[in-house]
C-alpha cells in the first residue's frame, strides 16, 4: 500500500510509521555511536547497555526483574524476536493460539515453524472474545497462546479480567505466552498490564517490546524479548542464525532513551492521542462512524456504514481518488468475512497531514445509508 501511495502522491495513512523523528537523546546518541566507531558486530544478545536499560526499564515501568545477562535478548526488531520465539519453541504438529485480526508476521512465523494457527476473533465495538471460544481452541497440541496488547489494528488494550482468563488457561494446559507489547508506551485509555505480571505467569511467558514505535523509530528495528533464562536461550539458538546481531550504535541510542524521564514517554503518549482526536474527530465531522481506539497508532473503520463491504477495494479506490491510502484489515484475518468490511487508518503522522487526509476525505461521495 505505501507503495501504491507513493505511485498516486496519496496521503499515506496506510503503513504504521511517524513522520516525525523520536527524541534528541536518542539521534545524538547514535550519531556519537559512529563517529566513535561503534561499527561492527555486538555481543549475540545485545550490548551490555542496552541489557542492563531493558532490565532497568521493566523494574521502573512493570515492577519485574530480569537478569541481563541470561533474561533478556536483544533483537532486530519484535518482528525478529516473534520468528525466533515461534522458531525456537514449535514443531511442526504443535499449535500456536491467538487472536484475530493478528499482525501479519504471526501466521508467517507460525507456518515456517512447520505449527498450526489456532484463532479466536475479537468482534467489535469493544473488540471482545468469547472466553468459552478460547478454552475450547486450546487443545492438547497447543504449545504456545500468543498475544498483543496494546493490539494493532483495534487499538484494544486488554482488560485485567480478559487477561486473568488467559493466564488462568495457560496455567492449566501448560502452555508458554508470549506476548508483543511493543505499544506498551502508547495507551490513551485504559491501563496496560503485562500479562508476565500476573501470578504464576512469570515463569512461563516470552515477553517483546520494541523501540519502534515508543522512539518513533521504526527503521531501526531494535526490539527485545525477556523470559526465564531457559526459553530466551530457545529463542537464542534461532536468532544467532537469523541476524546473530543487529543494529550496533543504535542499541546504544535505544539504551540512552529507555532511561529518559518519564516526561517523554508522557508527552509522546499525549502528543499521539491528540492525533488520535484529531484524525476520529475530523471524520466523525465527516459523518463517519468510527470507535476511538484506547491505544498504538490505529483507528479502525467499518465500511457497511457506506453499504460498503470489501475493504480491499474500498483502499484501492481510496488511494487513487481522493488520494488516501488505508490498509484493508483483510490481511489480519482467517475469518476473511470477518476482516473484509474493515479499513485501519494510522494517525501517528503530523497535524497538517492528517488534516490534508481530512481535507481529502471530505471530496468522497459515500453513502451514509449502508
Ligand atoms: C503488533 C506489532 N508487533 C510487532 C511489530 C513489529 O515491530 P518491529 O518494527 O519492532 O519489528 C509491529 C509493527 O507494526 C506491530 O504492530
Amino acid at each position: 500500500m505505501s507503495a501504491l501511495a507513493a505511485a498516486h502522491g496519496a496521503i499515506n495513512l496506510g503503513q504504521g510509521f511517524p513522520d516525525a523523528d523520536g527524541p534528541d537523546a536518542l539521534l545524538d546518541t547514535a550519531v556519537a555511536a559512529i563517529r566513535r566507531g561503534d561499527n561492527q558486530y555486538p555481543p549475540g544478545r545485545g550490548v551490555p547497555e542496552l541489557l542492563q536499560a531493558v532490565a532497568d526499564h521493566e523494574e521502573r515501568w512493570w515492577s519485574q526483574s530480569y537478569d541481563p545477562e541470561g533474561e533478556i535478548l536483544v533483537t532486530a526488531g519484535a518482528t525478529e524476536a516473534i520468528a525466533a520465539t515461534v522458531l525456537g519453541l514449535c514443531e511442526p504438529g504443535d499449535e500456536v493460539l491467538t487472536f484475530e485480526p493478528y499482525y501479519d508476521s504471526y501466521a508467517a512465523a507460525i507456518e515456517l515453524s512447520g505449527a498450526r494457527r489456532r484463532v479466536v476473533t475479537l468482534r467489535s465495538p469493544h473488540w471482545g472474545f468469547d472466553p468459552e471460544e478460547l478454552a475450547a481452541a486450546v487443545s492438547p497440541a497447543t504449545r504456545l497462546l500468543l498475544l498483543n496488547s496494546p493490539h494493532n489494528p483495534t487499538g484494544k488494550v486488554f482488560a485485567l479480567p480478559e487477561l486473568e482468563y488467559v493466564a488462568r488457561l495457560c496455567i492449566e494446559h501448560d502452555l508458554i505466552a508470549v506476548t508483543d507489547e511493543v505499544y506498551e508506551h502508547l495507551v490513551f485509555e485504559g491501563v496496560h498490564v503485562p500479562l508476565s505480571s500476573l501470578p504464576g505467569m512469570r515463569e512461563r511467558t516470552l515477553k517483546i517490546s520494541s523501540a519502534g514505535k515508543t522512539f518513533s523509530a521504526t527503521g531501526w528495528k531494535i526490539g527485545w524479548v525477556m523470559g526465564p533464562a531457559r526459553l530466551v536461550e530457545a529463542v537464542r539458538s534461532v536468532k544467532q542464525f537469523l541476524t546473530y546481531a543487529s543494529g550496533t550504535p543504535f542499541q546504544y541510542a535505544v539504551a540512552a532513551a529507555l532511561a529518559l524521564e518519564d516526561d517523554y514517554f508522557a508527552a509522546a503518549a499525549g502528543q499521539l492521542q491528540a492525533r488520535r482526536d484529531r484524525l476520529c474527530d475530523g471524520l466523525s465531522h465527516l459523518g463517519w462512524k468510527l470507535a476511538r481506539p484506547q491505544a498504538t497508532y490505529f483507528a479502525v473503520v467499518d465500511i457497511r456504514q457506506f453499504g460498503e463491504h470489501d475493504g480491499r477495494s474500498f483502499c484501492r479506490a481510496l488511494v487513487a481518488d481522493p488520494g488516501v491510502a488505508a490498509i484493508p484489515t483483510e490481511v489480519f484475518y482467517d475469518d476473511k468475512e470477518a476482516g473484509r468490511p474493515l479499513v485501519r487508518f494510522a494517525f501517528c503522522k503530523r497535524p497538517e497531514v492528517i488534516d490534508e487526509a481530512l481535507r481529502r476525505l471530505g471530496r468522497l461521495e459515500l453513502r451514509r445509508d449502508g
